[in-house]
């Protein structure tokens, strides 16, 4: 990992939320990064569903350089009060095209405007929060069919982009990442039984996992203790 003195740049997409402060704070602490830039929908006006706003964003920042890490930690459980389903006959297609938008598509726009920011000649890492749920083969318990999918849908559009972003950047690292439960405002009131992370625990444990992925796994779904999930 290059240090404070090779200056190294990080943006943080989400940083209003419960990981994304986190991960900002966690950058911020152990001199990892030069530059820590926190973006978000509430004090930037950074909504990630629109394309336009995401491209600005991203070409305000290519004015200052390449980025080393960009870590998308937006996403949603419950979008416009609406939460996850128990059953199929809850599905709502209004609601199921909300979580695609937002889960799925928001850090699909980001994979299409942030990597060309990435260094072409050195390790970096474009990394965005998924969730276990989102795991077909870890699939047992059903429900919460919307989320589920978007974050399944989100897992692909990683692989997919690794795949064709490593002809250009062979040392660049994308990948999904598993939280754990984290003690966030998107968690409460869905994980009572849940033993629970602290946001700076995952914050820690998500970039020291992100340390571990090589540029051979880009496009891997990492928890945030190490383990590889199957998509
Ligand atoms: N907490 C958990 O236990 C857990 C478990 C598995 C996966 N995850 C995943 O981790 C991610 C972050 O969760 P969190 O727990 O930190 O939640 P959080 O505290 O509710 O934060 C959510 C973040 O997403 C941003 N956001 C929501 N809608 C947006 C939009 N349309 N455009 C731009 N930004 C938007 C929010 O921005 P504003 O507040 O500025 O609007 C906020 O920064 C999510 O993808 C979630 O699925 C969390």
């Amino acid at each position: 990992m290059r240090t404070l003195r090779d200056g190294f740049r990080a943006v943080v997409i989400g940083a209003s939320g419960g990981i994304g402060a986190a991960v900002v704070a966690a950058l911020e602490s152990d001199g990892r990064a030069g530059a820590v830039i926190g973006l978000s929908r509430s004090v930037d006006g950074l909504e990630v569903t629109d394309e336009s706003a995401v491209k600005d964003a991203a070409q305000r920042l290519k004015e200052q350089g390449p980025l080393d890490l960009v870590f998308d930690a937006t996403g949603a459980l419950i979008i416009d009060g609406a939460g996850p389903e128990k059953t199929v006959k809850a599905l709502d297609p209004a609601v199921m095209m909300k979580q695609f938008a937002l889960n799925a598509i928001g850090p699909a726009l980001i994979i299409k405007h942030f990597s060309p920011l990435l260094p072409r000649d050195r390790r970096a890492v474009l990394a965005t929060l998924s969730a276990r749920v989102g795991s077909i083969s870890d699939n047992r318990l059903g429900g919460w069919i919307s989320y589920r999918a978007s974050k399944a849908a989100l897992n692909q559009i990683v692989r997919t982009a690794a795949v064709e972003i490593a002809r250009t950047h062979p040392q660049a690292v994308l990948a999904t990442l598993h939280p754990g439960t984290v003690d966030t405002a998107l968690s409460s009131g869905y994980t009572v039984n849940h033993a629970k992370l602290s946001p700076a625990e995952a914050a820690r444990h998500l970039l020291l996992a992100l340390d571990g992925v090589s540029a051979a796994e880009s496009g891997a779904f990492v928890a945030y203790d190490g383990e590889r999930i199957g998509y």
